[in-house]
């Protein structure tokens, strides 16, 4: 079976439960899982459940489709993403996108969890991707184009959509949240960065550096998504204050301001 008839298998199992067309999908990075919790209507998939899709290995990562709504909007939530540093390849971490987008989804909101490269930040903001740098060393759309979703040589112009950016911007005004933009970088880890790997990463233009959603942001705009990611910086990358990270600060961090975080991403979700 190639990469399109796996994902319509998957897609044909989720629509017998539940229906997501026109929904907004949802990928809630570190911290931001309990999110789906607050959906109503809601139908809970374990990733288990459904044929061809992987289960995360991380703890602390919950691994559900949640299909509801979300302040009376319809969504589609990953809790739970997969990391191509838990050894998946590009084209499973990014497949989810693949199948959400079968399923009908007329915008994507990514959240991520990132360290802080640009030294006006600080850990607890909120940033908005302008752009996204690959340095994963590997491609989710390396391989046989699968023409069904997109063309073979996308361009990433506008990988994150300019009209949603502008939307982030205003509701980010509207709360009265101090919403910072920048790059994102992504390396593979599982590793943070060492403090060169950060200078060099400032010195390359990221802002902000991190593990994920650079393959779903990729595949996303293959598919012709309009996309719309949001990091939040738990902490200032290696090097920048000379302390140690730890996941720990990581969730902490995470858990502080789950609440802006969350209404920033109903905010969106409400006027998308
Ligand atoms: N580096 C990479 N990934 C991260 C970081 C970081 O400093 N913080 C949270 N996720």
């Amino acid at each position: 079976m190639n990469i399109y008839e796996k994902c319509v298998q998957s897609a044909e199992y989720i629509k017998t439960l539940a229906d997501a067309n026109g929904a907004i999908g949802l990928i809630l990075g570190s911290g931001l899982g309990p999110v789906g919790d607050l959906l109503t209507d809601k139908t809970v998939i374990p990733y288990g459940d459904i044929p061809n899709f992987p289960v995360p290995k991380v703890e602390g990562h919950a691994g559900e489709l949640i299909i509801g709504n979300l302040e009376g909007v319809k969504v589609i939530c990953m809790k739970g993403r997969f990391h191509f540093y838990e050894g998946y390849s590009m084209q499973t971490v990014s497949m989810p996108v693949r199948v959400m987008k079968l399923l009908g989804i007329r915008a994507l909101i990514v959240t991520n969890a990132a360290g802080g490269v640009n030294r006006d930040f600080s850990s607890g903001n909120l940033m908005l991707i302008d752009d996204i740098i690959n340095f994963m060393g590997d491609n989710p759309l390396v391989g046989e184009n699968v023409a069904e979703f997109g063309t073979r040589f996308p361009d990433m112009t506008n990988a994150l959509s300019p009209e949603l950016k502008d939307l982030a911007r205003k509701c980010a005004k509207d709360l009265g949240i101090d919403l910072r933009e920048g790059v994102y970088m992504a390396f593979r880890g599982p590793n943070y960065e060492t403090p060169a790997e950060v200078r060099f990463a400032k010195f390359a233009g990221a802002d902000a550096v991190g593990m994920s959603t650079v393959p779903e942001i990729m595949v996303a705009r293959h598919a012709s998504i309009p996309t719309i990611g949001i990091s939040c910086i738990t902490n200032m990358a290696a090097g920048i204050t000379g302390a140690e990270l730890s996941h720990e600060e990581v969730a902490e961090t995470a858990n502080r301001v789950f609440n802006e975080f969350k209404s920033l991403v109903i905010e969106l979700v409400k006027n998308i």
